[in-house]
């Protein structure tokens, strides 16, 4: 259940927070299990003076580690990223993985991109065989967003332009429009990836292949630390 799958995040977070370290420049991303993470590196910044630079992938949470009072710098004002920590919607046994279901897998990208380690921490259920069962989200721009959902079809992707509760376009940080694929499952995600890339219209996609170094499992006996 909900409370239980939340343990298991909260757990992860708690011990990927290990991993960043007086002086350094670190990468957080976004969703619910992110929160956990900054939750902790909060606590460590107030009661054990842990002091680290953070660069973030959604205004969410720059708003959430301000809070904390840490220290958030852009992208751009930093050379390298030192560790990168993200939450992910699947991940498979060779660490490739979806991202996105917040919407923020075009920030999260160019940060993970930038970053010399990457580190995802996900409950056990996010772990899969094959990837695919989640649908895998696109961000596209907004002009003519119509015909790359059509083109999109034809080729058998099942798209659906995501929208919010009361039937607004979803809009990313940066203004675009989200297309989720449901394609069931994924046996070839690099040339799913050089497609999707190379179709007009579309900014990112949220298959991140061949980028992770450590993956932590919230497990029920303990957050079990895997890497590449
Ligand atoms: C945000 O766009 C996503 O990539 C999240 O990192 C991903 O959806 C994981 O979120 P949860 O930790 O909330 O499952």
């Amino acid at each position: 259940d909900k409370a239980q799958q939340d343990a298991l995040k909260k757990a992860a977070g708690i011990e990927a927070a290990k991993l960043v370290e007086d002086g350094m420049i670190a990468g957080l991303g976004t969703g619910s299990t992110v929160r956990f993470l900054v939750d902790e590196l909060g606590r460590r910044v107030q009661e054990e003076g842990l002091r680290f630079t953070g660069v973030t992938t959604s205004r969410r949470t720059q708003e959430q580690a301000e809070g904390y009072g840490i220290t958030i710098v852009d992208v751009d004002d930093v050379d390298r990223i030192d560790v990168t920590i993200d939450g992910a919607d699947e991940v498979d046994r060779n660490f490739n993985g979806i991202k996105g279901g917040g919407a923020a897998l075009l920030w999260e990208k160019i940060v993970a991109t930038n970053s010399d380690k990457i580190v995802w921490i996900v409950d056990e259920s996010k772990v899969v065989d094959t990837i695919g069962a989640f649908p895998l989200p696109v961000e596209v721009i907004p002009f003519g967003a119509g015909h790359v959902i059509k083109r999109f079809e034809d080729r058998g992707y099942k798209p659906v332009l995501r929208k919010t509760a009361d039937g607004k376009e979803v809009r990313t940080d940066e203004n675009n429009f989200v297309v989720d694929l449901h394609l069931g499952r994924i046996d070839h995600p690099q040339d799913l990836a050089e497609d999707l890339i190379n179709t007009v219209g579309v900014v990112e996609h949220g298959l991140f292949l061949n980028m992770v170094d450590t993956v932590i499992i919230g497990d029920p006996h303990g957050p079990r630390i895997l890497s590449n």
